[in-house]
């Protein structure tokens, strides 16, 4: 098992196959002018596999494969199958934007991957287009159908952005009322590729709760699962659920049982950390499987107490200026 100097059992790892991304978004990249990662920095396949193996023997047992876009990475399905014939990892969820992922959904669901955080910020096509900058939003919305109808754990991310979307609240709460998903509104955070526009955040987990609760008056309490980011709700009557994931004001670190790698191997033990050392040196220098180990263990026996801890000890860049699509959420 790997407990944390705080106690907190890591099981959890959150993998961003890729920096790369086919939209926009503008909370989470500039236009224009972004310097994506050369292939021969990335992690390869193999090189995640092992050390996806050793962590699963350890008491890993949960994956989230992120990016930038996961499908946008070439034979991410030969990947997939070769991580779900790993025995000892039991869950392999994925985080998409769900402009490419329809035609693998099948072959998805036969390795038995069934969990998908789909992002989709506006169910209104102009501001859905407007927020990501490109025009994807019939095959995204494509891509939720599909979902729903094959009856998978699905969740819509949907970051809150002042100006931009906030009159999709209602009406994305709203699809639970047929839709058997859960709706999470996040608030925006600071990872958007330029550290110098980050608004005072206003919209943050106790106004858009209020928000909510205006329109639809009675809400019942769900209980959150182990290691939940979101507080998790359901209006009475509906089907489906939603939640909101406070990643800014971070009230969640206390339970936090996860750690991320980031495309070019960097492990991070707090999404507000600037990164604790890169993995991929160390394999490439000849690490032994064991000494991989010892490196994962000494950086989790020292980790941040919470986010703001992590975010107040960061050196090799103060200010929060990553994409999140460097790091994948
Ligand atoms: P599951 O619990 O596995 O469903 O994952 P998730 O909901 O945390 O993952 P997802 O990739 O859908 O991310 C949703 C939002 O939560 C994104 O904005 C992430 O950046 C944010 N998030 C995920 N993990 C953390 C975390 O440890 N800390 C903070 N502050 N935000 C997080
Ligand atoms: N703030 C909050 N969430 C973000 N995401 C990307 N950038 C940000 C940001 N600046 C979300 C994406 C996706 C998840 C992995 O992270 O919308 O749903
Ligand atoms: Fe791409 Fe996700 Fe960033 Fe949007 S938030 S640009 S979909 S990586």
């Amino acid at each position: 098992m790997l407990i944390d100097n705080h106690g907190r059992n890591i099981d959890y790892i959150r993998l961003a196959v890729t920096d790369r991304c086919n939209l926009r978004c503008n909370y989470c990249m500039p236009a224009s002018g972004i310097q994506f990662l050369k292939r021969n920095d990335l992690l390869t396949y193999e090189e995640m596999l092992r050390i996806l193996t050793i962590l699963s023997k350890n008491g890993v047992n949960k994956i989230r494969i992120t990016g930038g876009e996961p499908f946008l990475r070439k034979d991410i399905m030969g990947f997939l199958k070769s991580l779900s014939d790993i025995e000892t990892i039991n869950k392999i969820a994925i985080t998409t934007n769900g402009t490419l992922t329809r035609p693998y959904l099948s072959e998805l669901i036969a390795l038995g991957i069934r969990s998908f955080n789909l992002s989709i910020d506006s169910i209104d096509k102009t501001r859905f287009e407007r927020i990501t900058r490109r025009t994807c939003f019939d095959e995204v919305w494509a891509c939720y159908e599909e979902m729903k109808e094959a009856t998978l754990d699905l969740k819509v991310n949907a970051v809150v952005l002042k100006d931009q979307n906030i009159d999709d609240i209602i009406p994305m709460v709203a699809l639970g009322e047929t839709d058997n998903v859960s709706i999470r509104f996040i608030e925006e955070m600071p990872f958007n590729g330029d550290g110098n526009f980050y608004p005072k955040l206003e919209w943050n987990y106790e106004k858009i709760y209020h928000h909510i609760e205006t329109h639809f008056g009675t809400i019942k309490k769900l209980p959150d699962p182990k290691g939940s980011t979101s507080l998790n709700y359901q209006v009475e009557g509906f089907k489906g659920t939603f939640g909101i994931i406070p990643a800014y004001t971070r009230s969640f670190c206390g339970s936090c049982n996860r750690i991320r790698l980031t495309p070019k191997g960097t492990i991070k033990t707090c999404l507000y950390d600037d990164g604790i050392f890169n993995i991929k040196d160390i394999m490439r220098a000849g690490a032994t499987d064991i000494e991989i180990l010892q490196a994962i263990k000494e950086a989790i026996g020292h980790r941040a107490i919470d986010g703001f801890e992590a975010e107040k000890n960061r050196s090799n860049r103060p200010t929060i200026s990553e994409s999140m699509a460097s790091i994948g959420g």
